[in-house]
């Protein structure tokens, strides 16, 4: 249940999403990039604002180790945590979205709800889902934090993959066979996709 009581929200009294459009002469978007951890997210994201940085857009990327360094550092990997990681995220994403900022939001975001969260928050217009697709066995044998080896050893707990779910988007706006392509051809292929969603009309 909600505890907003006595709460007066203004945000009719204040400038408009539109207005910052215009300054910016972009259309903001959440370019939400969900995946295992090891499958490509952070390194895409990296590039993918590189490009857009070169295209003269305004960005900025939100990360999964980066918020729960900061914002989320109260934040475990349990459902309930996950669901408030990814809510709190949402709703920093939609400030973005309301100063007409890009955001490049990278997050495993295992599953279905913690997903359709997201989406309802940003709403659905702005939510463009981006599934890293690359299998387990590969995100295992690269192993770049070490962490996969740690949950084996059952090291970390509801570790994505091993010890806890992840499922597939049913329907992303786009997929990455991260695996397939380089990181280039993925950045590539994300930006060609955003394109017309981000320029302003
Ligand atoms: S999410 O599931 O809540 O969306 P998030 O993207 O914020 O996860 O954080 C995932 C990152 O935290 C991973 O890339 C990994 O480095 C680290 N991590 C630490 N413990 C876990 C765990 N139990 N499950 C998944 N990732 C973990």
């Amino acid at each position: 249940m909600s505890s907003a009581t006595n709460i007066h929200p203004i945000f009719h009294r204040i400038l408009q999403r539109s207005d910052k459009q215009h300054l910016l002469k972009q259309t903001a978007r959440v370019i939400w990039l969900t995946g295992l951890s090891g499958s490509g997210k952070s390194t895409i994201a990296e590039g993918l604002e590189k490009k857009l940085h070169e295209n003269n857009f305004l960005t900025q990327i939100l990360d999964g180790d980066n918020i729960r360094a900061g914002i989320n550092s109260n934040l475990g990997f349990s459902e309930v945590d996950r669901l408030e990681n990814i809510r709190r995220i949402a709703e920093v994403s939609k400030l973005f979205l309301n100063c007409s900022v890009i955001t490049i939001n990278s997050f495993v975001s295992p599953t279905n709800d913690v997903r359709k969260l997201a989406k309802e928050i940003i709403g659905e217009n702005d939510f463009i889902e981006i599934f890293i697709n690359c299998p387990l066995e590969i995100c295992e044998q690269r192993d770049v934090k070490g962490l996969y080896a740690k949950a084996r050893k059952g090291e970390i707990k509801d570790f994505t993959g091993i010890t806890a779910p992840f499922e597939a988007p049913v329907a992303p706006s786009l997929e990455i066979k991260s695996n397939e392509l380089t990181i280039e051809e993925s950045v590539e292929k994300i930006f060609s996709f955003i394109l017309p969603l981000i320029t302003k009309n």
